[in-house]
């Protein structure tokens, strides 16, 4: 988002009679982005996967962008480099800006670890239709979890540039909601999450009333 000169020329925005707002009256649900980030490990899938089953639960439109899944695809072509992360952020905050006009609830983890590419997001996307959560967790508990053997392998020089070991992870200054994985359950995180939508006023209509 360093807001490279666009080669699209001569394209003309066109506009959807099928608006957010219709979207939104027909989902019961505002769109809104909830954007999960942290160390890897930290916890970001999980929560956010867990919050989309209550949310569906609820009848809620909702997708999660995982990280490591877009990069299969999507951004199959970025690596870690700070260039290659501004760059996988400034993508999904797009594509994540799409889905806020579809009505979507858009969850994402990725580990996003420069504040001005979070914060480029949340100019992109707008403040009212941005949650930050910071989930945080002691880069020594992510490390003793090692779901994927990545810490051992970066650690051992086999993995450049990774997250809080050999690159930095910027910590949000004001965060929308800050969840401790190391301190609260997983139950609990979600319930967190949840609430806050809800105090956002993100339900317009409960389902099933
Ligand atoms: S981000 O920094 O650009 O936001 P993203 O969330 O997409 O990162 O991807 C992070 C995931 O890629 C990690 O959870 C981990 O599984 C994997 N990964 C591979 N190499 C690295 C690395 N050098 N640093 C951090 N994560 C890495």
């Amino acid at each position: 988002m360093t807001n490279k000169p666009s080669k699209s020329q001569n394209t003309v925005w066109h506009h959807a009679t099928v608006t957010r707002e219709r979207h939104e009256q027909l989902n019961g649900h505002r769109g809104i982005v909830v954007w999960f980030t942290g160390l890897s490990g930290a916890g970001k899938s999980t929560i956010a996967h867990e919050v989309e089953e209550r949310l569906h639960r609820l009848g809620c439109r909702t997708f999660v962008f995982d990280g490591d899944n877009v990069r299969h695809g999507l951004c199959s072509d970025l690596g870690f480099s700070v260039e290659d992360r501004t760059e996988n952020i400034r993508r999904i905050g797009e594509m994540t800006k799409l889905f806020v006009g579809a009505g979507v609830i858009a969850l994402t983890a990725f580990i996003s670890p420069y504040r001005r590419d979070r914060e480029r997001v949340r100019q992109l996307v707008g403040d009212k239709d941005f949650i930050e959560v910071y989930t945080r967790c002691p880069i020594e508990i992510c490390e003793s979890r090692d779901t994927k053997g990545l810490y051992q392998r970066a650690r051992a020089g086999e993995i450049q540039d990774f997250t809080g070991i050999s690159s930095p992870y910027e910590p949000p200054e004001q965060p929308e909601l800050i969840i401790d994985t190391s301190l609260e359950s997983l139950e609990r995180c979600a319930e967190r999450v949840v609430v806050l939508l809800q105090q956002r006023g993100v339900m317009i209509t409960p389902k099933g009333n």
